[in-house]
């Protein structure tokens, strides 16, 4: 089967404020990222997505844009860029810009025009309105990042929209000058030579025609508000006209953030002969995350959620694999056990992503099994959504402790601390003062210290990249769940004609038996393990120890 280059890919999804910082001012940079291109490439992955670098003033680390092609002051300059660019190129990498487009930051051009005046030409370009009777926002809807989706404009007298923070007004994708100038601006990079985009809240850009009240049974002062901006009917006629105007002809990969679609949707997203996207981050894991934060993993329904996605896809289009990234607190400390078996469980939970079909993504930090980073005081949340969650607690009267647990376990910012390379000051991140201090096992974690451990996640993260690229059938075999029932064992096979492989992954702290029909274990046809495997002989039952994986071949027998 013929494949694209970015099927045949590893994602490495780089925060670039807390990456490595090349000129002491405790914030991660472009050079920086230039001089760890020799780890990224010891590493194995093959792109990199590069959170936003555009200029801006930092109301959500860079999520609100102010230039589009301008880059950070903080991070570099656009001769930095080129450079970096070239020199992943030049290594055969490949690099992925996320792009902000549902929203603007105030700060941006195109903003201050539209607020300018009711009758600029860009006015339109934002969502503006009259307030409601007694000085209320024009509709009921909540922020994503909590209080009123609205924020009241003295100078013209009216309301804009801002789906986050009232720092990131919500651009109008239906107005068609508006989407030129973001279809030219989207050229431009590609001219450039990037080779593609992760596109942030993709899901959002149209909002329900007329923007209406959301039914208010309970009578809140403000409503979630997700049917009438999340998926709207209408919203792919957005993106077939950005892949008529700016994507056609080019070979590049496109990543939709996408909140809001299921498996049974996805086909119209990414299907392979709709030619719109090349894959989606859809959040259904994600949310059976944060809906029980506390609770253990649900391993049963993590099956039937992946699975759905492994189904629904084959053969018509394209998964996003991933279990982290920066608005997530760390796997490990989510569904793994950090204290008891940190090494085990991050290593547990990465092959049991990582050899779906589908192309697999590491953020930074993922692939050392980082735990959450603690925080000793909420001062210490830098995160704008930390801060509005933070104060709508303390409003509900919640104690500072309270809150304090609940961010650690819940907050971004634990998975936005600085990469820990070594165990030198800051963990070899900045010289100077880090914007976010570094984590708390640093010492132990870091890089240098992994690469020299043969057991480390860091090594076995490596060892996963490469085999998933050694085996065809990692690329294109059928993906089939076995043990479905279990809930302790992620299990499945992937296999392609004659030749498959079984991954059985025990998720959980306790021993747990897979028992298997129509194929049998070898151990001489062991590929990877996370734990030491005595010599065995074709066995049908297996018994894995406590966060146990591994991956067999199991040739011509299996029923995949
Ligand atoms: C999703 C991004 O991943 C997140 O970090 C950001 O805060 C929001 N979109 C708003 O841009």
């Amino acid at each position: 089967m013929q494949s694209r280059w970015w099927q045949q890919a590893v994602v490495y999804q780089i925060y670039p404020r807390s990456f490595m910082d090349s000129d002491g001012d405790g914030i991660g940079d472009l050079p920086g990222i230039l001089a760890r291109l020799d780890y990224l490439q010891w590493l194995g992955v093959d792109v990199l997505w590069l959170c936003p670098i555009f200029r801006s003033p930092n109301d959500d680390n860079g999520y609100d844009i102010s230039d589009y092609c301008a880059i950070m002051a903080e991070f570099g300059t656009m001769d930095d860029f080129d450079r970096l660019l070239a020199d992943a190129h030049r290594r055969g990498m490949r690099v992925i810009l996320d792009l902000v487009i549902n929203h603007t930051s105030d700060e941006h051009p195109w903003f201050i025009e539209s607020r300018s005046s009711r009758e600029n030409p860009k006015r339109d370009w934002y969502f503006w309105r009259d307030g409601g009777d007694r000085g209320s926002p024009p509709n009921n809807w909540e922020s994503i990042f909590r209080g009123p989706a609205w924020t009241y404009d003295a100078a013209t007298g009216q309301w804009y929209l801002h789906l986050f923070t009232r720092r990131q007004p919500d651009l109008n994708w239906d107005n068609a000058a508006l989407r030129a100038a973001v279809s030219d601006m989207m050229r431009w990079w590609l001219d450039k030579g990037v080779d593609g985009f992760r596109i942030d809240a993709i899901t959002h850009l149209k909002k329900a025609p007329g923007l209406p009240d959301m039914p208010n049974p309970q009578g809140l002062a403000q409503v979630p508000a997700y049917p009438f901006h999340m998926n709207v009917d209408g919203i792919l006629d957005y993106i077939d006209e950005l892949c008529t105007t700016t994507l056609a002809g080019r070979d590049v990969m496109t990543v939709g953030e996408a909140n809001g679609i299921g498996p049974g949707g996805a086909e119209e997203w990414v299907g392979a002969t709709r030619g719109r996207l090349s894959m989606v981050l859809q959040f259904e894991h994600w949310h059976l995350w944060s809906n029980a934060p506390r609770a253990p993993l649900d391993v049963r329904t993590l099956k039937r959620i992946l699975g759905r996605w492994q189904t629904a896809l084959r053969g018509r289009g394209w998964n996003a694999l991933y279990l982290e990234n920066h608005d997530l607190p760390r796997v490990v400390s989510r569904w793994g056990e950090p204290q008891r078996w940190r090494v085990q469980s991050a290593t547990a939970l990465a092959t049991m992503y990582f050899l779906m079909e589908g192309t697999p993504f590491i953020y930074q930090g993922q692939e050392l099994g980082l735990p959450n980073a603690e925080f000793a005081s909420l001062d210490e949340f830098q995160d704008t959504y930390a801060h509005n969650r933070i104060a709508e607690m303390r409003a509900k009267g919640l104690t500072d402790d309270a809150i304090l647990d609940e961010m650690r376990h819940t907050g971004r910012d634990t998975s936005r601390t600085p990469m820990p390379w070594d165990d030198g000051p800051h963990a070899g991140f900045t010289a100077g003062r880090p914007w976010l201090p570094a984590h708390q096992d640093f010492r132990d974690l870091n890089v240098v210290r992994q690469q020299g451990d043969r057991h480390s996640v860091l090594n076995y993260y490596r060892a996963l990249i490469e085999l998933r690229k050694r085996e065809p059938v990692l690329l294109h075999g059928r993906y089939r769940t076995l043990a479905g029932r279990s809930t302790k064992l992620y299990a499945y096979t992937r296999g392609d004609g004659d030749d498959a492989i079984a991954v059985i992954c025990n998720l959980s702290g306790e021993p747990a038996t897979y028992r298997h029909a129509g194929f049998t274990l070898d151990r001489t046809r062991l590929l990877l393990a996370n734990h030491d495997v005595p010599p065995h002989g074709p066995l049908t039952a297996l018994t894995l120890r406590a966060w146990e994986a591994r991956v067999y071949r199991i040739g011509t027998t299996s029923p995949a």
